[in-house]
């Protein structure tokens, strides 16, 4: 939750700042602020509530031409959207940008006796008056002071006015990478605010206090002693995150989903079988491993549901999914002989990330499926798949949940063919089969014209079912998500059969269903529960695979995903259910990238 960012060097620091913080917003969207230290007036502070558009409206005025800033956009945690709880804060001679949450503030505000200083309700601005208050001119001592009394989770950019050009950072488990470049130097919660300066960067390690000036960026662990951290290379540039000429990042991604799938495949096929070994591997933890657990949230869980449903039916091996933030709390039923997979596109979400650590300390092996290179969940697994579906912006996760898909088929695959369960022939069919699925994607895309009039149909709906069966439930899990948090419309997904056992009661008129069946063993089932509710006045639209069409006594509307193989269905009715979500959403007129409550990056218990 929330972006910071901080930038050190010769060029004035106001514009990049804002700029940054644009790349940042789909981190938070409620208020926003930057501050710059001019070596002459000290800090000047600009804060808004809303999004960073209205910051940069408010500052535009500000002719300021400091070169040393920070910068921050909020999703509160502690305190109301208000100006005052907008960050950056300042108490004395110390201005600070927060992302995480403090957890002893409260204990911290009494027993220093802090409250009368506070003008904010935010755990931050504790923070801000116990370094102002252990203050003498170091500033390495006075944070190493503070952050042994913090607990929770914390990335702190840091002015201290009497250290002009000069940031101070560090972190414990929220994420944030820095650069160094000629002329300067950045620091951010992701890499999107980082890549137009430089392609080089590290990712701050943990407890490691950061000195940023227009020379470089010292780091420093918490015995004083210099560290040289790991330099890595991105391998996309600014335009992967940007708009390209789509009006919203999810529509973008959506159509990137055929090249990503491509670049998350192509380079683990090795003679037409599925090779794993260059992302570290080996068919050992395959072979020896008795059963699966999958770990997650939202989106990412119920990618794990398609892996789930794809081993079990496939390889008949127990898999489990568990949502993150129960595990944890559950004492889990898992011991070494159980292969841990987490599924996290960032790579931060705090509960997938304590799940991995409890596991861990159980003794199990952690497989990860992550998207964001370096990120704290794949530094902490065992193994690491990436998925490489370049940056997701928009809040709705979509291209990322397709790679996570196309990875647990990758490792579904491996998984057959080393236990000797998938002959090398079946491996290679199977895997031929996965390799086209990026072009049936694509051809769904560009058939997917009668959409926009569905979505029209639907945004006048309080209410949306989905139903399906198998593998077509866990899609319409991730369809009604997707709906709810870009439309705010109340959507519903249930197992089809399961439909008349109570909750078909809520069917009546012109309620919409949207009934998947795209598997050919359960087609006429489903079939059987469409026609229960369309005799209730349901409103229903079909998705199924070309050839099957139904009369209108069965549905209104029908969409079809290209004729394949059933196992490989998933990832074509992914991209409609997606796009029947976006364009409901901008049918409704709504922000689709920054929907309201929500953040990218959920970095909170
Ligand atoms: O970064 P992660 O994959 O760990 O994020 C998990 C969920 O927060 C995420 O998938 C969320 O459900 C999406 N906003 C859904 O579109």
């Amino acid at each position: 939750m929330c972006g910071i960012i901080g930038y050190t060097g010769n060029q004035p620091a106001k514009d990049i700042l804002i700029n940054g913080l644009k790349q940042l917003e789909y981190r938070g969207y409620d208020s926003a602020g930057i501050a710059v230290l001019d070596k002459d007036a000290g800090f000047i502070m600009k804060k808004k509530t809303g999004k960073v558009a209205e910051l940069e409206a408010a500052a535009a005025e500000d002719k300021t031409e400091a070169t040393c800033g920070i910068g921050h956009t909020r999703w509160a945690t502690h305190g109301g959207v208000t100006e005052t709880n907008a960050h950056p804060h300042n108490q004395g001679s110390v201005t600070i940008c927060h992302n995480g949450i403090i957890e002893n503030y409260k204990e911290l505000t009494t027993e220093y006796g802090l409250k009368k200083l506070l003008k904010s309700e935010t755990d931050t601005e504790v923070v801000a008056a116990l370094l102002d208050q252990f203050y003498e001119g170091n500033p390495y001592k006075t944070i190493k002071r503070v952050v042994d009394l913090l607990a929770g989770s914390f990335a702190l950019c840091i002015m201290f006015e009497d250290q002009p050009g000069k940031i101070f950072a560090i972190r414990n488990v929220s994420p944030m990478v820095a650069a160094a470049f000629d002329g300067g130097s950045i620091i951010a919660s992701d890499l999107t605010a980082v890549i137009n300066f430089s392609k080089k960067y590290f990712v701050v390690p943990e407890y490691h206090i950061l000195t940023l000036s227009e020379s470089g960026i010292q780091v420093q662990d918490l015995k004083g002693r210099a560290v040289e951290p790991e330099i890595l290379e991105v391998n996309w540039d600014i335009t992967s995150a940007q708009k390209g000429g789509y009006p919203h990042y999810m529509l973008k991604e959506i159509n990137e989903q055929p090249e990503a799938l491509e670049r998350t495949i192509a380079p683990r096929i090795q003679d037409g079988l599925p090779y794993l070994l260059d992302d570290g591997i080996d068919d050992a933890i395959l072979k020896e491993l008795k059963d699966i657990v999958i770990v997650a949230c939202g989106t990412a869980m119920h990618a794990g549901m398609v892996g789930k449903s794809l081993i079990e039916s496939k390889l008949r091996i127990p898999v489990t999914v568990e949502i993150a933030s129960e595990f944890r709390y559950k004492d889990p039923i898992i011991d070494s002989s159980t292969l841990v997979i987490v599924v996290s596109q960032s790579g931060e979400t705090i509960d997938t990330l304590e799940a991995l650590r409890l596991a861990r300390k159980k003794g199990c092996k952690v497989l990860s499926v992550v998207n964001v290179k370096g990120s704290t969940i794949a530094r902490e697994s065992d193994y690491v798949l990436y998925t490489h579906a370049g940056p997701e912006i928009a809040v709705a996760s979509t291209k990322a949940y397709t790679v996570q898909i196309s990875a647990m088929y990758l490792l579904a695959a491996r998984l057959g063919y080393v236990r000797g369960i998938m002959s090398e022939e079946e491996t290679k069919e199977f895997i031929k089969k996965l390799s086209e699925v990026g072009e049936i994607m694509k051809r769904t895309i560009d058939a997917s014209n009668d959409i926009r009039m569905i979505a029209n149909h639907i945004k006048k709906a309080p209410d949306v079912f989905y139903i399906g069966r198998g593998i077509d439930y866990t899609m319409s899990l991730e369809a009604s998500l997707k709906l709810k948090e870009i439309s705010y419309i109340h959507a519903e997904a249930y197992a089809a059969g399961e439909l008349k056992h109570g909750t078909i009661a809520l069917i009546s008129e012109q309620v919409p269903v949207i009934a998947i069946a795209t598997e050919d063993h359960v087609y006429a089932k489903v079939i059987s529960n469409v026609r229960e509710v369309k005799s209730r006045g349901a409103y229903v639209i079909l998705i199924s695979q070309e050839g099957k069409t139904e009369s209108e006594e069965v549905c209104d509307k029908q969409i079809y995903i290209p004729k394949v193989d059933s196992t490989f269905g998933v990832f074509a009715t992914a991209v409609i259910l997606q796009l029947i979500a976006y364009y409901t959403s901008d049918a409704k007129g709504l922000d689709v990238d920054k929907p309201r409550n929500l953040a990218k990056s959920v970095t909170v218990e």
